[in-house]
């Protein structure tokens, strides 16, 4: 898998990488292959650090439905990452803002992000940057859409039960890492795609932040490719030699 091999590649070349990471149905794929490759002896990353992009706030790490709870299932648990190389953050901190401050003093002490890992929401938001996300924000609260809300709803029992509000890596965190990897598929993302290909910066489509990145590498389904959803012969998916 594509993915796969680009995180591999970088950890090749870069053991102690700073690498953001994302939560939802996308990024499965690529976790399930690198645990694969770990569980073969093909791969480890003892010395790779690891960021969540955000958070639902009222939820700790330790709560099966936060993101941090998603990443230690999905990634640090079968990859066998020692919790001293995470920074994952803490919805449940008492004073938010400070929480937010250390994050990014995280960041920064990692020697900024070499990766962030990408998916992509239906309304084109990145991370939890919701549309009309400041494109200089750093990590932050935020109040999250009713849209976004509704697209987080299979986690939780109600859709009354999804949080309201998150903490979320903002725009210029991602923007300044040094490669980004944005992974598109599942269903819904039509509109998002289409602002995406219409490549002009556009506040209410956060997605648009990060296109003229100098590294940005996006994979997307072939389900999501436009000539083979018309009959046409499929043209590789992807952008950037991935
Ligand atoms: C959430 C996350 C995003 C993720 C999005 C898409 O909103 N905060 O980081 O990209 O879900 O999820 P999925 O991959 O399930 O479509």
């Amino acid at each position: 898998m594509a993915a796969a091999r680009h995180v591999v590649a970088l950890l090749a070349q870069k053991p102690d990488a700073a690498i953001a990471l994302p939560t939802g149905n996308t990024p499965i794929g690529l976790y399930r292959r690198l645990a694969e490759l770990h569980e073969k002896g093909q791969f480890s990353c003892p010395l790779a650090r690891f960021f969540n992009l955000d958070e639902f706030i009222g939820l700790s790490p330790e709560d099966p439905q936060s993101y941090g709870a998603f990443l230690w299932r999905h990634v640090f648990r079968p990859l066998g990452v020692n919790p001293a190389r995470l920074r994952l953050l803490d919805g449940t901190a008492p004073d938010l803002p400070a929480e937010c401050r250390r994050f990014d003093q995280a960041i920064a002490q990692a020697g900024g992000l070499d990766l962030a890992i990408l998916g992509l929401g239906s309304n084109g938001h990145i991370a939890f940057n919701e549309p009309g996300s400041d494109w200089n924000a750093v990590t932050r609260e935020v109040v999250l859409t009713e849209d976004t809300r509704r697209g987080q709803q299979s986690s939780f029992a109600r859709e009354a039960d999804v949080p309201r509000r998150a903490l979320t890596m903002g725009l210029r965190t991602l923007r300044e890492a040094r490669a980004i990897l944005l992974l598109i598929s599942g269903s819904g993302k039509a509109e998002a795609i289409a602002a995406m290909l219409r490549s002009k910066p556009d506040r209410n489509w956060p997605i648009t932040a990060i296109l003229d990145h100098p590294r940005l590498v996006i994979l997307a389904d072939r389900a999501l490719d436009p000539a083979r959803a018309a009959g046409a012969p499929s043209a590789p998916s992807g952008r950037g030699g991935a």
